[in-house]
């Protein structure tokens, strides 16, 4: 070994002792004749003299190293003097003065600094990842993703799962993104698809009496990027038999509480809090609300009716509904910062934005429309005080919505509502079976199409005549699923369901979805068959390992927790993928380029 111990875990202890140290020269100071170098590995950093007095030779030497040189120093533990201790370390009180150096290589001149803060960009960044991976920001990610991992395999063996891989090359899996295709040699003019997740072959796995199964594994989507989103990314995914959905929840309570112990040695409470789908939408116009504040969104429709708000009343006879927030202690906002607050509203997709001031009475452009006791019914729906700015947006339910949550969350930060350190698991449950795709005009399965109907709704599911298959908010967008997603302060960090395990009832699903028998056939025919060969009851969830591992380390981003992510625009500009390939490789899979711009 090139060295007896880690810089970072040079302490006290080691006073007078000659300890061989490497690793890398984090910053590099020349002081009246005396060179400082503070020496970083994995571990941290300790500051190691070199004195000219005690060596002039290795002296002379330490002058030409620079930042990022890779050194080894042989030298004597001791006390720094005094004036000279750094409390902001924790080798702070300690220094290692230098008896031998090597230069064991040197390095270029950086592009950016080594250094948790940086202005470098996000391409330069990536582009020599291996120097933004040494920033010891990055590294503390990396090893709590390890923790976490780790924590989730032991949990995950003592609960009786076994670990088991599924096909990479393998096709298409119903997520609803596109698929990356790999095509093949072998079979010119044949693709496989990349799994967007195990879903259909961890299904096979409970009909092959395995029992349970997990996987930590990564699923691609060729998908629009965002700060949560990869189009490689990486699941802690599992399912098991003989089970019911308060069992996924409770086994998945027991591996998050572990997790967050293990990796920040946070104990958290359970069981977490339950939400409807249609509970979370009505109070936080989301599926996955931030719940570390309140601010709910409430809907006013019964108090305007009695305005000659126009523009409310309009909407409401179009079906549509008025809902709003109260932003505590914002009566204050100046006429241009409505207007700026109105813009961003817009932003989000509202039509407009209006406000009522809650001061001196109440102060509003469309105050004039409603009757002081309308006005008042308002100020009590959100227990609004002297003080408060109460904020409505008027539109159908889905755009109010969606709207209002995003302001909602806005005022959240605004107002300083959300702390630090604290973390508001929820469960949301009963989803709707059904979405309706208003581009294709059709119905669409909202989780996946192997998602089981609840129970006290597959009557319902079995005789819905066809003919609702055409029209937005028909019976079928009533049928709630046996789905359920985990969310945490504002993320969805996993989503799963119990399973349809007969095969009538998965027939009948494709026939609800439109999808044709041979078309099911052609696209999930092994899974249907192997359901003909007793399927026992199942169901299972995923938990995206990316964004956990993102909230558990405060990143803002799940880029700060992979390794080598891709950009916004889903390149590496470390390895330049994807590339363009020769001809040759072409030739063997039997493909020709026409591209299309
Ligand atoms: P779902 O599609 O909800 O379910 O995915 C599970 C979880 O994976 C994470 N996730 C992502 N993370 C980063 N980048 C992405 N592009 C991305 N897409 C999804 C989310 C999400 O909650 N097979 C089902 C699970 C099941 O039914 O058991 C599935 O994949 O945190
Ligand atoms: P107008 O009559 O269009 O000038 O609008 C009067 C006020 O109502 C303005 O403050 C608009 O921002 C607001 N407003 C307009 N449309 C909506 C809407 N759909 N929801 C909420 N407020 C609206």
């Amino acid at each position: 070994m090139l060295r007896d111990k880690y810089c970072g875990e040079i302490n006290e202890s080691d006073l007078g002792l000659n300890l061989n140290v490497a690793g890398w020269s984090n910053k590099w100071r020349d002081h009246g004749g005396v060179i400082f170098i503070d020496l970083r590995d994995r571990s941290g950093i300790v500051q190691v003299v070199f004195n000219p007095e005690i060596n002039a030779e290795i002296h002379a030497l330490a002058h030409k190293v620079r930042n990022e040189y890779v050194i080894q120093v042989a030298g004597e533990v001791r006390r720094r003097p005094e004036g000279t201790v750094n409390p902001s370390i924790p080798t702070g009180q300690i220094e290692i003065i230098a008896k031998e150096l090597k230069i064991l290589n040197d390095c270029k001149p950086l592009p950016f600094m080594v250094e948790d803060e940086t202005d470098a960009s996000e391409f330069l960044r990536y582009k020599h990842r291996y120097l933004d991976l040494r920033r010891p920001a990055i590294q503390r990610n990396i090893i709590i993703r390890h923790k976490a991992a780790k924590s989730v395999r032991e949990y995950l063996d003592s609960q009786g799962f076994l670990e088991i891989e599924t096909p990479v090359l393998t096709k298409s899996t119903p997520e609803g993104a596109r698929d990356y295709l790999v095509p093949s040699r072998t079979n010119p003019g044949h693709f496989f698809a990349l799994p967007q997740s195990p879903q259909i072959f961890k299904q096979i796995l409970m009909v092959s009496g395995l029992e349970r199964y997990y996987q930590i594994v990564r699923c691609f989507r060729d998908e629009d990027l965002r700060a949560d989103r990869q189009p490689e990314f990486t699941q802690v995914d599992l399912e098991m038999s003989f089970i019911n959905r308060e069992d996924v929840i409770s086994l998945i309570e027991g591996m998050i509480r572990k997790v967050f112990k293990d990796t920040i040695g946070i104990e958290l409470q359970t069981p977490f809090q339950k939400l409807t789908y249609h509970e979370a939408m009505d109070r936080f116009g989301c599926d996955k609300p931030d719940l570390r504040f309140s601010l709910e969104l409430k809907n006013v429709s019964d108090i305007v009716k009695g305005s000659s708000f126009k523009v409310f009343l309009d909407t409401l006879s179009k079906g549509g509904l008025v809902k709003g927030i109260s932003a505590k202690g914002l009566a204050g906002y100046s006429r241009k910062e409505l207007d700026d607050l109105t813009r961003e509203a817009q932003g989000y997709g509202a039509k407009g934005l209006a406000w009522i001031k809650i001061k001196n009475g109440f102060e509003s452009p469309i105050a004039k429309f409603f009757p002081e006791q309308a006005l008042k019914a308002l100020a009590e729906r959100f227990e609004a005080e002297e003080g408060d700015l109460l904020l409505f947006v008027a539109d159908g339910e889905k755009a109010a919505n969606d709207c209002l949550s995003r302001l909602r969350s806005e005022m959240g930060k605004r107002l300083g509502l959300i702390k630090d350190g604290v973390y508001a698991f929820a469960w949301i449950t009963d989803f709707p079976l059904f979405e309706w795709n208003e581009e294709e005009k059709r119905y669409e399965a909202m989780h996946h199409p192997f998602t089981s109907p609840r129970e006290d709704d597959i009557e319902k599911f079995l005789s819905v005549p066809l003919s609702e298959l055409q029209t937005p908010n028909s019976e079928l967008s009533k049928l709630r699923a046996q789905a359920y997603d985990i969310v945490l302060n504002g993320y969805e960090i996993g989503g799963g369901s119990i399973r349809i395990y007969k095969k009538e009832i998965q027939d009948r699903m494709f026939q609800l979805l439109n999808i044709s028998p041979e078309e099911a056939n052609e696209k999930f025919g092994f899974l249907l068959e192997a359901f003909e060969y007793g399927a026992p009851p199942h169901g299972g969830i995923a938990l995206g390992l990316d964004r956990l591992v993102m909230i558990l380390a405060g990143a803002q981003s799940i880029r700060d927790v992979i390794a080598f992510p891709k950009t916004q625009k889903a390149i590496c500009p470390l390895s330049n993928a994807p590339s363009t390939v020769d001809s040759k490789q072409l030739k063997e899979l039997g493909i020709k380029l026409d591209i299309v711009e």
